[in-house]
């Protein structure tokens, strides 16, 4: 047998949603037979058409790989799925149900679904982050003896799931029967990357530990711009000359409005309800989640300031929407958290997100959405930089400065560069760092033309820092 057909293995992914359609994609990429299911018709008949409507870099090109070399196929229902199975992943969605704990029905109504369909030795694998003990559970629905049941979280990143998942930080795989964990484990042997096998609690654990403390990371950088604002600091020094240090690393540490999307908060609060079911007070965890919201009031509190006190009647122009840069999801965006709490204040909003181009149920009603980045600066009080889009930072910021009826942007993701909006006449307040003051209108008009385009274009993120990004010259 040829070394290929050695390592292939029958795979059926059962969600094709995010995390499914990625792990299936990228499962065929290595050289599987991958069959992705979904409850949706049209998903299907558009997903089997090579239409991929998940904003997601090489997704579509792994798809149409996929389908063109006959090692991927969609069908409807997880039943036409797994009948040839070896391997069974679960990626179906686990949203956050009553109190913050996780909603496990959609993996319930799959296990019921399948169980008397599973062939003979298969193993069932679970992608999705469910609470520790689910595996364990699962078995218990299942009660297939001959079916081994495998804890395998993802780890992937929206905007970089495909390359998450072809170059993974590590693989974990867990299940009390260690030959059927390393089954699983040898499906990624090509990707070369370091593997943890233990049980299924344990890598249950991995994922929740790992997202958790990605949001404590967060929460403590932005209390620490907290300080670093009332005590004359800056944060980006703070955070650069602490990255240093390999312990700490030079990731995940940017200020911004907060954590959001569609897993830190969802996490979050399903690790806060696993640790009160086994009478643990996680107060660590408990206190990052106060200090997101304190940081969403905070950025509520940086433009009513820029804006002299009061919010009632002012138009606010608010740039970025999405969770984050690269992506068009608006689940848990601390940009929409913010929208909300200024709009409760009164203000008059109007937004612009390269990804979003209508108005989605959960956005406030006094948010009116624009697809011109120009049109928000009209007649604005403040302009808010909510997402760290890079775009943001060659826009045309002499004609901004024109429209608006005050020159002052809050950058709560500190990704301008100051130097050249206070040559056209901007003050910039950012986050832990102190406010940059506009420059007098005779010098402005001169820097004007030349500023703008010393945009350092390459450093597409706030955090790739240069000379040219940096608020002190
Ligand atoms: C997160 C984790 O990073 C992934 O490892 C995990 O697999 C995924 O959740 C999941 O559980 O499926 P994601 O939700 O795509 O990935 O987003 P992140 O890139 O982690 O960003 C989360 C939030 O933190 C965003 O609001 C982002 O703007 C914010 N953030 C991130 C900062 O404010 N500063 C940073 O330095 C980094």
């Amino acid at each position: 047998m040829s070394e290929d057909r050695m390592f292939m293995r029958r795979i059926a992914v059962i969600g094709s949603g995010y995390v499914g359609l990625t792990t299936g994609a990228c499962l065929a990429s290595l050289g599987h037979r991958v069959v992705c299911a979904d409850v949706e018709k049209t998903k299907v008949a558009r997903l089997s058409a090579g239409e991929v409507s998940i904003r997601e870099p090489r997704l579509a090109e792994l798809v149409a790989q996929g389908l063109a070399a006959g090692r991927l196929r969609f069908v409807i229902g997880a039943s036409a799925a797994v009948p040839d199975a070896e391997v069974v992943f679960l990626c179906v969605p686990t949203p956050m149900g009553a109190g913050g704990a996780a909603d496990l029905t959609a993996v319930e109504s799959v296990v019921a679904e399948v169980r008397e369909l599973l062939p003979a030795g298969c193993v069932v694998v679970n992608k999705s982050t469910v609470p520790v003990g689910t595996a364990a559970r699962t078995a218990q629905l299942l009660a297939r003896p001959d079916v081994a049941v495998v804890s395998n979280p993802e780890f992937l990143r929206e905007g970089s799931a495909v390359e998450d998942f072809l170059k993974p930080d590590r693989i974990v795989v867990g299940c009390e029967a260690q030959d059927a964990a390393e089954r699983v484990a040898a499906l990624y042997s090509r990707l070369g990357a370091p593997t943890v096998l233990t049980d299924a609690a344990s890598a249950e654990m991995v994922k929740y530990a790992a997202n958790c403390f990605l949001a404590m990371k967060l929460s403590y950088v932005n209390a620490v711009a907290e300080l670093c604002e009332r005590l004359g600091a800056d944060v980006l020094d703070v955070t650069e000359g602490i990255g240093y240090d390999r312990r700490i690393g030079q990731a995940f540490l940017q200020p911004g409005p907060g954590w959001g999307g569609s897993c830190l908060p969802k996490d979050t609060h399903a690790f806060l309800q696993v640790s009160a079911a086994a009478k643990f007070d996680f107060e660590l965890l408990r206190a990052s989640l106060d200090t997101n919201s304190r940081q969403q009031a905070r950025m509520m509190d940086k433009v009513r300031d820029a804006v002299g006190g009061s919010l009632a009647g002012q138009r606010i122009g608010l740039l970025g929407l999405t969770f984050k840069a690269g992506t068009d999801d608006l689940r848990d965006s601390p940009a929409l958290a913010v929208a909300a709490l200024l709009a409760a204040e009164g203000a008059d909003l109007i937004g612009y997100d390269p990804s979003v181009r209508a108005a989605v149920p959960g956005m406030t009603d006094d948010l009116q959405i624009t697809d011109d980045p120009i049109k928000v600066a009209s007649g604005a009080a403040a302009l808010v930089v909510l997402t760290e889009w890079p775009e943001f930072r060659v826009l045309d910021w002499g004609l901004l400065a024109e429209l608006v009826e005050r020159r002052v942007v809050v950058d709560t993701r500190n990704l301008l560069d100051a130097d050249v909006l206070r040559r056209v006449g901007f003050e910039v307040r950012g986050v832990g760092r102190r406010a940059t003051p506009a420059v007098e209108p005779s010098a402005a008009i001169q820097a004007e033309s030349s500023a703008v385009l010393s945009y350092d274009q390459s450093s597409q993120l706030p955090h790739a820092r240069s000379t040219a990004c940096r608020w002190r010259g």
